[in-house]
């Protein structure tokens, strides 16, 4: 009986963890808007490089987007805190990058808008 109890418990707890999730996407999609005028996710490239499967890609190396020297000079990949930090504040991120937006000054949308970025392959 107490087993159950438990198992009831950890399986509440895992489904409520995977809602959280989905709810952060589903918002992190909302909060896109701002970026969707210059960034597809589709593979396209606009006034920005598309951002389809950006977690994990070499900063600055989407084929076919011409990139800043700044952008194309930063060593590493993109991971859930570097997205965070760039988009918290792009100049302070990576210096001399020419992408024409200021920042997301809401930390629960970054993190929203992150977890919404990773999901996209
Ligand atoms: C007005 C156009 C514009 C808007 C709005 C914009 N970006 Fe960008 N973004 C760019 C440009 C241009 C670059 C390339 C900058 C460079 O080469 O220095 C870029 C680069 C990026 C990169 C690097 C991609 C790579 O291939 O390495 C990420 C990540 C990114 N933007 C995310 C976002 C997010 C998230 C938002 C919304 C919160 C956003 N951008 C809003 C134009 C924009």
């Amino acid at each position: 009986m107490r087993t159950a109890l438990h198992l009831t418990t950890a399986a509440w707890a895992l489904l409520s963890i995977t809602t959280a999730q989905a709810q952060d996407v589903a918002a992190g999609k909302a909060a896109f808007a701002q970026c969707a005028a210059c960034h597809s996710i589709d593979g396209t490239n606009g006034a920005g490089p598309s951002l389809q499967g950006v977690d994990g890609r070499k900063v600055g190396s989407f084929p076919g987007f011409r990139y800043s020297r700044a952008m194309k000079a930063t060593a590493y990949n993109w991971d859930a805190a570097k997205l965070e930090a760039y988009i918290a504040n792009p100049q302070a991120a990576i210096p001399g990058n020419v992408m024409p937006f200021s920042g997301l000054p809401d930390a629960k949308q970054r993190a929203d808008l992150v977890a919404y970025l990773q999901s996209l392959k």
